[in-house]
């Protein structure tokens, strides 16, 4: 359970990932949770449960806080581009272009909601370690910036890209020798991972873009890992990139981007003690102008790819409490209307959650409980013993630093629908994903001929 702190006057007003709350968090005159002015339990009564709810403020802050840091750190130019995997919506991108952000995209689809949400296309870098050509030519007649992971990527391009157009703008991914876990890091030589160039491929790669007429390559990306609470591995990074800038501009790339990704850790529990997005921003900053300034190198234009640390403390998540069942000695149960259709990352990463019933956010704890989702998978479970105070069937159950990697990486398992998702602010709620129906999910299903007539 939270302290009053968190909600009110202990936060962090200028780095949102320090609370997992979000920044417009208050308490009403009776007691409850307000975000964005509105009242939490009127949003659940309006919109119904489980109800993912986004705060317009916290999010302009936490772009903010990017764009300003990466200024006053920075003497090159700068651009921040939001990592959309975090959370692909159409008011999410239109929220991060009017904050003057780029944005990373990893599929066609995410491509689609950036064009369609109005971000710039020259802002916008595509990923992946398997593109298909489809999603190859979209970005390169749209202007996107491509991002080379691997062989495949050049051959493709090299094949679907007509001689005599204009080159495609490139950017080229390596794996740096950088590995984070949560809370530590290791440097190795060589990585065990799908994404990018191995070191050792940089050279004879950047020799081939350089005979290829096809390409224009501008920039080089690394991105080292999530939820990261150290600063010294982007410390690391910052030093192994300047050295690959240096190496492709003798090769004769033209290179003015260097894209260090994304990766800082958020709050999600109140032990967490992440750093500030101005730190970030700040060893980021400093270690690309030292590193380029020993080597007499021209500053590059620097991009950074932040996802979670711009919209996972924005967020929450509202559910209603419902079946109880208690096993004396072992646990207590309390289900909830979601699960992990809709917050899917307990289940994968066993991730932990902050929670507070929303009429009452202080109440002192009176037991330990365990709040589960409905689907039917023992492992479904939100939030593992934690304390709890008294509560009731249909109360509402708020759900912590759920705005990033809940909503995107959420199923319809057991055919649930997705819930809504409205953003907060100054009092308004409005929808910006509507609930999806349970008829919905049947819209692409199909019943052959064949197996209507043997009915
Ligand atoms: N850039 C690249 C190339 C990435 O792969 C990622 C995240 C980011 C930027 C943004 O990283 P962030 O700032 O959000 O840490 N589903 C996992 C997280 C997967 C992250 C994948 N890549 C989770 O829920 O924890």
């Amino acid at each position: 359970m939270a302290n009053r702190n968190q909600y009110e006057s202990g936060r962090d007003l200028l780095s949102p990932n320090k609370n997992f709350a979000p920044i417009t968090s208050q308490i009403d005159d009776q007691g409850s949770l307000m975000v964005g002015e509105c009242n939490l339990n009127c949003l659940a009564e309006r919109y119904g449960t489980p109800l993912y709810v986004l705060d317009e403020v916290t999010i302009r802050i936490a772009c903010q806080a990017y764009r300003e840091a990466l200024k006053k750190y920075y003497p090159g130019p700068s651009l921040a581009l939001y990592a959309s995997k975090a959370n692909s919506s159409l008011a999410i991108s239109c929220l991060v272009a009017s904050e003057g952000l780029g944005l990373d995209a990893v599929s066609e689809g995410e491509l689609l909601t950036a064009f369609k949400g109005g971000v710039a296309s020259e802002n916008i870098v595509l990923h992946g370690n398997n593109k298909s050509d489809q999603e190859l030519l979209l970005a390169y007649h749209n202007g996107v910036t491509i991002v080379i992971d691997n062989q495949n990527d050049i051959d493709r391009l090299a094949e679907i890209i007509p001689s005599e157009s204009p080159p495609a703008k490139l950017m080229l991914r390596f794996t740096p020798g950088i590995e984070c876990h949560t809370h530590e890091y290791i440097r190795t030589g060589h990585l065990d991972s799908k994404f990018g160039f191995d070191p050792d491929q940089l050279e004879s790669v950047l020799v081939q873009l350089k005979a290829a007429k096809w390409a224009s390559l501008n920039g080089l990306h690394a991105h080292i890992g999530s939820q990261i609470f150290e600063l010294k591995p982007h410390d690391d990074l910052t030093e192994v990139m300047v050295e690959a800038l240096a190496l492709a501009r003798r090769i004769g790339h033209p290179v003015e981007d260097l894209n260090v990704g994304g990766g800082l850790g958020i709050r999600y529990k109140e032990t967490d003690d992440p750093p500030s997005i101005q730190d970030w921003v700040k060893v980021i900053a400093s270690g690309v102008k030292e590193a380029c300034q020993s080597r007499n190198l021209r500053l590059p234009r620097l991009l950074c790819e932040p996802g979670r640390s711009l919209v996972a403390n924005a967020g929450l998540t509202l559910y209603r409490l419902g079946a109880r069942k208690e096993i004396p000695g072992i646990r207590t149960y309390i289900s909830v209307d979601g699960g992990m259709s809709d917050n899917p990352r307990p289940i994968t990463y066993q991730s932990c959650y902050s929670a507070c019933l929303v009429s009452r956010p202080f109440a002192p704890p009176q037991e330990k409980i365990t709040i589960a989702g409905k689907h039917c998978e023992s492992g479904d479970i939100l939030l593992k013993d934690i304390d709890f105070p008294s509560s009731s069937t249909g109360d509402v159950l708020a759900v912590f630093g759920t705005g990033a990697y809940n909503a995107s990486m959420g199923s319809n398992y057991n055919r649930i629908p997705r819930p809504a998702a409205v953003i907060v602010n100054k009092g308004h709620a409005d929808l910006v994903q509507r609930r999806e129906r349970p008829e919905d999910l049947l819209q692409y299903d199909v019943i052959p001929d064949r197996l209507i007539a043997l009915g």
